[in-house]
């Protein structure tokens, strides 16, 4: 095994010749100074640039079934999750397992929060268990900000609210990447319910930042007020709005963060705004289709379209979800300065 020149610390390489396990191929370190990761919106190209680089080395060791690491081992990955989950809650757990780390699920529904414990308390009682990081989902824009401020060890934002969830930008930027090579002067179209998408926010803070174009298209009731402040185009017809894309994300109706009614019916909703091989077409021949999931068949994405193997990075972005979660792990759990508060 190779070990970089002198001065360049590559931990996992490291790692793992010590204990003669398979390691993966990573970039050479940069200076990473954040201690958690809480939206896109905090980080720089250069930093987006090492994660999804790590992410991709970690994607390929995944794939080549390299076995457990030992990066976070004698360390613990806890998984507050205040919302419903799948992918990014077992993605998780499967990405601390995978570097060796103990990981513990917290059923909210089971636990002292349902007696009354504040967010800010729970939060306070699992550091004092020495977690070294802590995955946290939340129906509130702010609460996993406020929850890092209370705690020591890192915090990653498994989405919060309608505000940020940006392991999902970093998996999305990376099944991108690897398909077509690059971001840089792709134009992305993100359709749907953007005006309570934390999906949509973090995509756009990454996407315009790494040099992509980006469109929102959607009915004027689920657009946010002043849109275009963010450097988005906004279109308001689907097949105008498609035309030319590289990529065409969908997203859902979040009807659980929805008051009153924003579409008139799903029927009619499907009609104007359902991805369909009739819409699609109004994009690039070669547009890659995208939907960061759960998806709801027949309302915002046709199932022949969703399952189309030669168009589709669904799969592949759940897939990439385990590797840039490890890459994230591997980062804020690197040692640090016992900073408790
Ligand atoms: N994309 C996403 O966040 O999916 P889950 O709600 O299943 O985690």
């Amino acid at each position: 095994m190779q070990f970089p020149e002198s001065g360049t610390y590559i931990p996992a390489l490291m790692t793992a010749a010590k204990t003669g396990l398979s390691a993966p191929k990573v970039p050479a370190e940069i200076d990473f100074p954040h201690r958690h990761l809480l939206g896109i919106q905090d980080l720089s190209p250069d930093e987006i640039t090492y994660l999804l680089d790590l992410s991709d080395s970690y994607a390929e060791h995944n794939r080549a079934r390299g076995g457990k690491l030992d990066i976070m081992r004698d360390k613990t990955l806890i998984n507050l999750f205040f919302e419903d989950s799948t992918r990014t809650r077992t993605s998780f757990e499967l990405a601390g397992m995978r570097l060796g780390a103990d990981v513990i699920n917290i059923a909210v529904a089971n636990s002292s929060i349902k007696k009354g414990e504040t967010i800010i308390d729970t939060a306070m009682t699992l550091n004092a268990m020495h977690a070294d990081a802590l995955a946290v989902r939340h129906s509130n824009a702010g609460a996993v900000k406020l929850l890092s401020e209370k705690v020591n060890c890192a915090v990653i934002n498994g989405g919060d609210g309608s505000h940020e969830h940006p392991t999902q930008a970093l998996l999305d930027a990376l099944a991108i990447r690897r398909r077509k090579g690059h971001l840089q002067g792709l134009l992305v179209a993100l359709c749907g319910d953007i005006a309570h998408s934390r999906v949509a926010r973090s995509n756009i803070y990454l996407l315009q930042t790494m040099g992509a174009r980006v469109r929102v298209i959607a009915p004027p009731t689920l657009i946010p007020p002043a849109m275009e402040r963010l450097g988005v185009e906004v279109f308001h017809d689907m097949r105008a709005g498609l035309e030319d894309c590289d990529i065409v994300m969908m997203l859902r109706l979040q009807r659980e963060r929805m008051e009153g009614s924003f579409v008139p019916s799903v029927h009619e909703y499907f009609k104007f705004y359902g991805l369909d091989y009739d819409k699609l077409q109004h994009a690039k021949p070669d547009a890659l289709i995208m939907h960061p999931g759960p998806m709801n068949r027949g309302v915002e994405i046709d199932s022949d379209v969703a399952d189309d193997l030669d168009r589709s990075l669904i799969r592949e972005q759940v897939e990439m979800g385990v590797a840039v979660r490890m890459a994230c792990l591997d980062v804020l759990t690197r040692d640090r300065p016992d900073t408790t508060p």
